[in-house]
């Protein structure tokens, strides 16, 4: 019997979730449940024991305990354990672009009792009365339990009173209904590996393109405001700073912009503002040569149209959707006469908006 045991060595969690199985019988009985030991640190089907000659067997369901989680503030977070959390739910974020959203916005994360990230919610404010709001993920141990709802309580308590936008996943749109925001338009996340299209009339824009520098931005952050609807000064400083940006300047007056940076599994173009499709087109096509036969993202509220077609003929095809919502001014509030000239093509991203 004891080189019996000393053969069986359960892999630990494997053994801790059996343990748990074994607390399912009734408490005055004595049930081991064990591996077989299979070569190197391979464990194998449980053997369940037997007791008086009755054969014990595991029940079918198991009841996990309840556990409590605290709130914490983003800040002080590991990214490792950041980026981890957003793996959990395949997100393609990796270390430095969760670091660059909290240090454009703040939130919460629900800690459980070791400290791991469960949940996390963040906001991003512009001014005074309008935030948009991202990175709202619950661990799949935790979702269904009322744990996502709960920490948009708690961002909906530190921005009391402002607009607020969102993109809402699929398996979001139920959460946000409930917390009374508004459907407003489908958001087409295209991706892909890029090729230049040959054909197309972004070749056609009239004006000049160059690369942009520290002397457009206050243009870039006004031609910004007018396609968003909000002006975001500091969030597009920050993503100037980390992005290759192209304008299209017509009589020296900017017209269209397209900024690009690393992001998940290449790089992201966005925000893309224009006053025309062949305008966007144009100013992401020179995006498009930098990056020819890499991966690359554009997150584009153009379902049809020459810039959506453009997108697809460079190999960027609809890889999914998401749902912008609004709670509070609607999307056409923001717009002068309920039209936008310019427009935004292409979102900074679906976290920021
Ligand atoms: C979307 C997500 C954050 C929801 O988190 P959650 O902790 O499961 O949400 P809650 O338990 O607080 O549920 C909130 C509401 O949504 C409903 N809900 C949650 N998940 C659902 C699902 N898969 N199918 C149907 N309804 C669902 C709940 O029943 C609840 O509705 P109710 O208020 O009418 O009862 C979570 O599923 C997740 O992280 N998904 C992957 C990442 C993601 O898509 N994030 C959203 C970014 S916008």
């Amino acid at each position: 019997m004891g080189a019996f045991f000393r053969d069986c060595v359960p892999k630990a969690e494997v053994f801790q979730s059996n343990l748990a199985m074994a607390r399912g019988f009734r408490a005055n009985r004595i049930v081991l449940v064990v591996y077989r030991w299979q070569g190197r640190g391979c464990c194998v089907s449980p053997v369940t024991q037997s007791f008086r000659g009755k054969e014990l067997k595991p029940s079918e369901s198991l009841k996990i305990d309840a556990f409590s989680m605290r709130i914490a503030d983003i800040e002080g977070i590991d990214l490792d354990r950041l980026h981890a959390h957003s793996l959990s739910v395949g997100w393609p974020h990796r270390a430095e672009d969760w670091q660059f959203l909290r240090e454009s916005g703040q939130g919460f994360v629900a800690l459980d009792e070791i400290g791991r990230v469960l949940g996390s919610a963040m906001w991003f404010p512009h001014g005074p009365d309008f935030a948009t709001i991202g990175m709202v993920i619950t661990s799949p141990r935790l979702q269904t339990l009322g744990a996502a709802q709960w920490l948009m309580k708690r961002v909906f308590d530190k921005i009391p009173g402002r607009d607020l936008r969102l993109n809402a996943t699929r398996a979001a749109r139920r959460l946000y209904l409930s917390l009374d925001f508004q459907p407003e338009k489908t958001l087409y996340q295209c991706q892909g590996i890029v090729r230049v299209p040959t054909k197309g009339s972004a070749a056609q824009s009239r004006g000049d393109m160059r690369t942009l520098d520290a002397g457009d931005i206050r243009t870039v952050v006004a031609l910004d405001a007018a396609g968003f609807g909000v002006q975001r000064t500091a969030l597009i400083e920050k993503l100037f700073a980390h992005s290759t940006g192209y304008g299209l300047f017509r009589e020296s007056k900017l017209t269209a912009f397209a900024l690009c940076r690393p992001f998940g599994r290449g790089h992201v173009v966005g925000p893309v503002v224009a006053e025309s499709d062949a305008d966007a087109a144009a100013v992401l096509r020179p995006h498009m040569a930098d990056h020819s036969g890499s991966f690359l993202r554009v997150d584009t509220h153009m379902d049809s149209g020459e810039f959506a077609a453009f997108l697809s003929h460079a190999g960027l095809p609809v890889f999914d959707t998401v749902l912008t919502m609004s709670l509070g001014k609607r999307l056409a509030d923001f717009s002068v006469g309920g039209l936008v000239v310019p427009k935004t093509y292409a979102v900074a991203s679906q976290t920021l908006g």
